[in-house]
């Protein structure tokens, strides 16, 4: 019987399970230091390194869209699984920042791969996209609906960020970038389910925190979408409270990861390797602490990349497998915490 808990899949052991075939990743060449930003707004490399840890972050070059980056790390992740674009079933992009208002980025995306006639999912859950991604394509393999799920999450923050002294607190923090994981099932040949793949993902929102990270117009929800007053009053500038956002990154995302544990009676012991979502460098040594992983269980990126939101998990494991720093068996947790707020947790038997 499948043991149905709210909140994750069932937990059948007949049913098939999801693999990571393959990653790939993107980022633009343009590396802008803190000491360039320092130029345009009040701001210094020591405040930022303090507060966030970041050294740098990329930037894309002008032309160059979300989902041209998409599709560069799609291209890799494909190239690594010995698959041909038109070999996906279906097309999941995580983004916060779309090509356009619509359509998704997906079909853009799509379009670039040269495919046509296969399903563009896009995923709007901000820093914890790629989980709510993985949540869905997780769910369409195990029943097989697809066989083969590209999900991508890119991200372009430089675009939107006000670079001035009105915007400093957000715009040292965000990068751009994209990354990409090809997903197909493990077969269940014997009628246990595999001890490989994704063992569960955990997906969580609290619309009540909605405009503590947001920009907040373009707005359909206001008589004019976008008007020069909504500019004047700073609307376009991504707004955040800084410090309420930390205080329930470090508290949900170690909770998210117990939750996880818990479903498959495992413990922190058995977590080989952690990769939070790259929102700041404190925030991921904060939730090590809490949850008391060694430095060479947990894996971070943000000094060279920043935030890439719904980007940073996927390329930060695209990393992780290069370095070679996952084998065979290890079991690897991912978690994310962000605007919404959302937040969520997945374990993966690599
Ligand atoms: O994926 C989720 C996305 N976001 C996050 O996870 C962000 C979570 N929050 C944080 O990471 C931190 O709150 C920040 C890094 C954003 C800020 O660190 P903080 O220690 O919470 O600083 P603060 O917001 O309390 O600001 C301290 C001071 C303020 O000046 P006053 O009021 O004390 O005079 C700010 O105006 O730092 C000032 N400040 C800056 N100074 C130099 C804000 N931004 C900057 C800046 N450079 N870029």
């Amino acid at each position: 019987m499948a043991s149905f808990r709210r909140g994750f899949f069932p937990q059948d052991e007949r049913m098939r399970r999801t693999e990571v075939l393959s990653t790939g990743y993107r980022v633009p060449d343009r590396v802008v230091t803190n000491d360039e930003l320092a130029v345009v707004m009040d701001t210094s490399d020591e405040w930022i390194r303090q507060r966030s840890g970041i050294v740098e972050r990329r930037w894309v070059e002008s032309g160059e869209a979300g989902s041209d980056l998409g599709a560069a790390a799609a291209e890799m992740a494909l190239d690594r699984a010995g698959l041909a674009a038109r070999d996906l079933d279906c097309l999941i992009v995580a983004t916060l920042s779309p090509d356009h208002f619509f359509p998704g980025t997906g079909v853009f995306l799509q379009r670039k791969l040269g495919i046509a006639d296969i399903p563009c999912l896009d995923v709007r859950n901000q820093c914890s996209g790629f989980l709510y991604g993985l949540s869905v394509a997780d769910a369409w393999i195990r029943v097989g609906q697809y066989e083969r799920v590209l999900l991508v999450g890119a991200e372009v923050h430089s675009t939107g960020l006000h670079k001035n002294d009105e915007g400093r607190d957000t715009a040292v923090l965000f990068g751009d970038g994209a990354g990409a994981v090809v997903l197909g099932p493990i077969e269940n040949g014997s009628g246990a389910a595999p001890d490989r793949g994704v063992l569960s993902v955990h997906i969580h929102a609290d619309g009540t925190h909605a405009e503590k990270l947001w920009v907040e117009a373009p707005a359909s929800a206001y008589d004019t979408l976008i008007s020069h007053e909504h500019i004047d009053r700073g609307l376009t500038r991504p707004a955040m409270q800084g410090r309420d956002v930390f205080k329930h990154a470090v508290a949900r995302m170690p909770e998210a990861v117990h939750e996880a544990l818990a479903v498959h009676e495992l413990s922190l012991d058995d977590i080989d390797m952690l990769i939070p979502h790259q929102a700041n460098l404190r925030i991921s040594q904060a939730v090590q602490r809490s949850l008391g992983l060694s430095d060479d269980r947990v894996y971070n990126n943000i000094q060279r990349y920043g935030n890439t939101t719904a980007a940073s998990i996927p390329i930060a494991l695209h990393e992780c497998v290069e370095e070679g720093r996952l084998s065979e068996g290890d079991l690897l947790c991912l978690t994310a915490f962000g605007s919404g707020f959302t937040w969520g947790s997945a374990l993966i038997r690599w």
